[in-house]
């Protein structure tokens, strides 16, 4: 099969020195990335700025920006068979960046933020993606009826839901605790595992849901 991945955060600038971004570590995603191509398949690997070395046989592109994560995606998607987004995009970038480092002149600054595009929510439209659709939901209260809903407005195949509040797991730890949720089947539970555990589930989940 072939794969495109999603993993990290991303950056969205806020001056020349300054940007907004998020604690993910894309271990996930690159945790992934290393099982599926271990497995045999193809994988292109879109990573926001992590420090990790890219898997064995793992094609990888870097980006730093919700924008060009998105125009990487939709620019290779159609390639591929599944599509798994581990990647914790922001959701809001500054309006405009500053092109000089802004000076510490007022006791309060204001940002102006706007949304970014959902890469995950356009996979299905505009980008026209019909292979397997793997989303994962980063909830920190109601996850399983959080992630239900974003499965659904996703259009996903497969939701993979974790808790970032609790320590230990997810964001930047080595293990995981992560709900499975597909669309008219109970949800599935796998409980605190090493990352590597719960990619090689999710993995042959993939495998044996090929459409
Ligand atoms: N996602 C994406 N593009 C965005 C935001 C999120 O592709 N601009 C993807 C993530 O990679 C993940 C899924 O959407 O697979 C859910 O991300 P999450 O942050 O949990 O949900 P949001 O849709 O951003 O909703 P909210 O932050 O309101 O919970």
């Amino acid at each position: 099969m072939k794969y495109l991945i999603t993993a990290g955060p991303t950056r969205e600038l806020i001056d020349p020195v300054r940007y907004l971004s998020n604690r993910s570590s894309g271990k996930m995603g690159f945790t992934l990335a290393g099982t599926a191509a271990r497995a045999g398949h193809e994988v292109i690997l879109i990573a926001g700025p992590v420090n990790i070395a890219t898997p064995d046989g793992v094609r990888r592109i870097d980006v730093t920006t919700a924008a060009e994560m998105y125009d990487a995606v939709a620019e290779r998607i159609n390639d591929a068979d599944c599509a798994i987004m581990a990647a914790a995009v922001s959701d809001y970038r500054p309006a405009e960046m500053a092109a000089e480092k802004i000076k510490k002149t007022g006791d309060t600054l204001e940002l102006t933020l706007v949304k970014t595009k959902d890469i995950l929510g356009s996979a299905r439209a505009p980008m026209g993606f019909t292979g397997l659709l793997v989303g994962f939901a980063a909830e920190t209260e109601n996850l399983e009826a959080n992630a239900r809903e974003k499965l659904q407005k996703k259009a996903c195949d497969l939701m993979i839901a974790n808790d970032v509040s609790k320590p230990g797991i997810g964001f930047d730890s080595d293990e995981n605790e992560v709900l499975v949720l597909q669309p008219d089947a109970p949800t599935l539970t796998i409980g605190q595992a090493a990352k590597a555990k719960i990619a090689a589930g999710i993995i042959l989940l993939c495998e044996s849901l090929k459409k």
